[in-house]
């Protein structure tokens, strides 16, 4: 039994390993292209990109040269959250699949249901018609399965009343202190897998003092702890490093933590 080989299983059946390799922020040329290597080496089979990020020509290419079948290694990218209509989205789509050249995704999602400039602002209507294009995409083979990311329960429902298929996932900001429990319970209610990105809060969990004696006594890292608090929750974590010693720390997570534990871990942030 590994995190790295283990899998969830999405509503339509198709199965991603237990934890992914998250490359946002990584730039690109060699640091993404050296990381996604290293971490392909180390064993991960799930690596995390999107448009935004601008990497999606080095993860490709890495994934190539890694001479791992293609079909043991679970891909998934996002469609930018500014693209809001349909002819945006099948150019967003056709441009990484293009910039990534590894044939159809695995998990395609909408990053997120307003532009980064104007969060919170109201583009149901236009959420709804990104997704048919995605529908399509999806029933044409193009990508296993489809998503969402940073969906809250009202986005989430707006698509359900106007879609025919289901979110097969939601990537959500998710860590010890941020464990957002109305939308995961939303989606495990809908068999929504929860995917959780930044599960050490973007390096800030690194240096909580209450995490750290748990960890100490388990002989764990921080890190270690914050990424299998998620999986211990059924959350999949999508931990990033460019640092080779930490991308291999971040997958060595085939521990379990108690129920004391887990509960001094949910009682954090509160
Ligand atoms: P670096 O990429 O320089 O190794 P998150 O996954 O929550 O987004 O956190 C990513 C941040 O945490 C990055 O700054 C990364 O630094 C750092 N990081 C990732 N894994 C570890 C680890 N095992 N130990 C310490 N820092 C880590």
């Amino acid at each position: 039994m590994s995190a790295l080989t283990d899998t969830f299983t999405m509503s339509n059946g198709v199965t991603i390993p237990k934890i992914g390799f998250g490359t946002w922020q990584i730039p690109n040329g060699s640091e993404a292209y050296d990381s996604v290597r290293t971490a392909l080496e180390v064993g991960y089979r799930h690596i995390d990109t999107a448009l935004a990020y601008g990497n999606e020509e080095s993860v490709g290419r890495a994934v190539k040269d890694s001479g791992i079948d293609r079909d043991e290694i679970f891909l998934t990218t996002k469609c930018p959250a500014e693209v809001k209509d349909a002819d945006g989205a099948r150019r967003a789509f056709e441009r990484s699949t293009s910039g990534l050249d590894l044939g159809p995704l695995d998990l395609y999602l909408i990053h997120a249901p307003w532009p980064w400039d104007a969060i919170g602002s109201d583009h149901r209507a236009g959420n709804i018609e990104v997704w048919k294009v995605f529908e399509e995409l999806y029933d044409q083979g193009r990508t296993r399965s489809i998503g969402v990311s940073n969906f809250e329960v009202d986005d989430l429902e707006s698509l359900a009343g106007a879609t025919d298929v289901v979110p097969h996932a939601n990537q959500i900001r998710w860590f010890v202190g941020n464990t957002q429990d109305e939308t995961t319970a939303y989606c495990r209610d809908k068999d929504i897998l929860v995917e959780g990105y930044s599960p050490l809060a973007t390096g800030e969990l690194l240096d909580d003092a209450d995490i750290a004696r748990i960890a100490q006594r388990l002989g764990r890292s921080v890190a270690q702890v914050s990424i299998r608090y998620l999986l211990e929750k059924d959350v999949l974590p999508l931990p990033k490093s460019t640092t080779p010693s930490r991308i291999r720390e971040n997958a060595d997570v085939d521990f379990s933590l108690s129920a004391e534990d887990l509960a001094a871990l949910d009682a954090l942030g509160r």
